[in-house]
């Protein structure tokens, strides 16, 4: 196994539009398990493949305290949805900016196991957030984008300072 690095907002590569997964290979099965040791070297509790720079439509998630909830959703699909609520997100991609976004509460998931079987799964709470969060990087799309502009450009500022940081 290994460590994947993972793409830092406001890299281009993050709009990245992923394709359906077609080959259930051993390729797959190494790209899960990378992907899998990079969330949990992270302290992240969820990661698409389009963060580590692979732009196949999969996933991987795990909300518990234990680190011993680990699921995987290939070519994932909401198939119901309801409700609302507010959480806190943060991504990996977008260090150290944290900020309330609103999501279905409850949520039904259609998606693919290593196998290529088909199951459905339902979420709610953190798990629904994480899901959908992760979903959207799938399309290309993060958090930060349902800010307000304001918010958008204050979370701008933070990174560009953070990274002046690193630097020096
Ligand atoms: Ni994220």
């Amino acid at each position: 196994m290994s460590q994947l690095s993972i793409l830092e907002y406001p890299d281009p590569r993050l709009r990245t539009i992923a394709t359906p997964v077609v080959d259930f290979n051993e390729a797959l099965e190494i790209l899960v398990n990378n992907m899998r040791e990079t969330m949990y070297q992270a302290n992240g509790i969820g990661l698409a493949a389009t963060q580590v720079d692979i732009h196949q439509r999969l996933l991987v998630m795990d909300v518990s305290a234990e680190q011993d909830d680990f699921m995987l959703f290939i070519n994932p699909e909401i198939i119901a949805r309801d409700g609302l609520q507010t959480h806190e997100e943060g991504c990996l991609s977008v260090p150290g900016i944290f900020a309330n976004v609103k999501r279905a509460e409850q949520l039904k998931v259609r998606a693919q196991s290593l196998a290529g079987e088909t199951f459905e799964k339902d979420l709610d709470g953190l798990a629904a957030v994480c899901l959908q969060h992760e979903m959207d990087h799938l399309q290309g799309k993060l958090f930060v984008d349902y800010l307000s502009p304001l918010k958008r450009a204050m979370v701008n500022k933070k990174l560009e300072k953070q990274r002046r940081q690193e630097v020096t």
